[in-house]
């Protein structure tokens, strides 16, 4: 058996990942289209436009409206389906500060449900039990492309008259029995920033086929102009908007981006085969469980050392070392109940008041067991539509040698 490198032995990782340019010719092409026809501006441009057509027809559904982050596709999408001041939308902890923010942009209550410990996703069970009669959402999240249980979300949501709201920032184009996530859920909500499937280095989308709900969600990510031409004399301002809008060289981005995302998550497919086909017989290492109906459209995977020793901040080094880029951390890096955002209830950046909406919810910092469990135990393994099969051999060696050493 070779010495690890962390001891100082050959590194088995020893070439850098492949990482050619992921914008190429078909985006400079969408974008010389935009900068041609000398509009920018969403409204003025035919671009973004285009993109939320060529959305609408790939993934299957009626309305698409882009915006410009995840973060505002969250806040829009929770806006379109009626969450206001005061209700409850039930998320998961384990995740990205958009999340928690978007919701409380609405002046909402962040609640949050416990995960499966198996694949690291919303424990429908854990959701269901918190819902009270200010619960207006359930905001599930496709976490690192893997799919939750969407017959089981849908069947709580129609059950207690709850909207579920799908967050598909880390999934785009995986689908649930045959549908693309993003249109069985009342709104799909995504992001575009550079770490995701698809990338106009920020940006978002929602996706809907609710009229209504694609009505507002326009509105409100627009200041609630009503700009489709039906207006000459002054706009109504139906309500509180905010400026989300995208532009038309990220939606010129976005689209040629649209055009490459099947192929990117058959790749990464076919990545995370390997790693199922060639890694599950190691001891203390735990690859997610993936639902019947489930096709995930992976992002970094989330697995898990189980082992008591070494700690994990051991492996996490020897894998390091050896060159595999492993994570320990989702989002902030740590359960989003235990931030100072939540735990203390800091809204406001410069006084530690809390608003009146939010001042009698209680977190109870241990609510979320399996949550803590997993953030102790996560080594994410890398997965790129770009790397090469040899890429893959040597990230497999290399987490073999590190397992042979300590376990062997
Ligand atoms: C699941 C999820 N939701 C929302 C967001 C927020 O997206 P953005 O950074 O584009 O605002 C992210 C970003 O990483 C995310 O992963």
């Amino acid at each position: 058996m070779s010495q690890l490198a962390i001891h100082g032995g050959p590194k088995t990782k020893s070439t850098p990942y492949a990482s050619p340019n992921r914008y190429g010719d078909e985006e400079l092409s969408q974008l010389t289209d935009v900068i041609r026809e000398g509009k920018l501006m969403c409204s003025y441009g035919t671009k973004v436009g285009e993109f939320e057509d060529a959305v609408c027809e790939q993934f299957g559904c009626e309305f698409t409206i882009a915006n410009s982050s995840g973060t505002a596709s969250v806040h829009a999408a929770l806006a379109a389906v009626g969450v206001s001041e005061g209700h409850e939308v039930i998320t998961t902890p384990m995740i990205d500060a958009g999340v928690p923010c978007a919701i409380l942009s609405q002046n909402a209550i962040p609640i949050f449900a416990d995960i499966d410990i198996r694949h690291g996703l919303t424990d429908p069970a854990s959701a269901e039990s918190l819902i009270t009669p200010r619960t207006r959402a359930i905001l599930v999240v496709h976490l690192g492309g893997n799919l939750v249980d969407l017959d089981a979300f849908m069947a709580i949501g129609e059950k207690h008259g709850v909207a579920i709201v799908e967050d598909c920032s880390q999934a785009h184009a995986g689908r649930w029995k045959g549908r693309y996530v993003g249109t069985v859920g009342a709104i799909g909500a995504f992001s575009m920033n550079e770490s995701k499937h698809m990338s106009t280095g920020d940006g978002g989308f929602c996706t809907t086929s609710d009229p209504e709900v694609a009505r507002i969600n326009r509105l409100f990510i627009d200041k609630t102009y009503i700009r489709d031409g039906s207006i000459t004399g002054p706009q109504p301002l139906p309500f509180k908007g905010v400026n989300y809008r995208p532009n038309c060289l990220s939606a010129a981005v976005a689209l040629a981006q649209l055009h490459k995302v099947e192929a990117n998550i058959s790749r990464r497919r076919e990545i995370v085969a390997r790693y199922f086909d060639e890694l599950s017989d190691l001891p203390h290492f735990e690859l997610p469980i993936v639902l019947d109906g489930a096709e995930p459209a992976y992002w970094p995977i989330y697995t898990r050392y189980t082992g008591a020793e070494p700690p994990r901040s051991e492996i996490v080094a020897a894998l390091n070392a050896e060159g595999v880029p492993t994570a320990t951390s989702i989002g902030p890096g740590q359960n989003v109940l235990r931030s100072d955002l939540i735990s203390q209830k800091r809204y406001y950046p410069c006084t530690d008041t809390v608003p009146a909406f939010w001042r009698d919810t209680v977190y109870d910092l241990d609510s979320c067991p399996n949550v803590d469990e997993f953030m102790r135990q996560l080594v994410t393994m890398p997965v790129d539509y770009r790397y090469t099969d040899e890429d893959i051999t040597q990230t497999i060696a290399a987490v073999r040698k590190v397992w042979d050493h300590y376990f062997g």
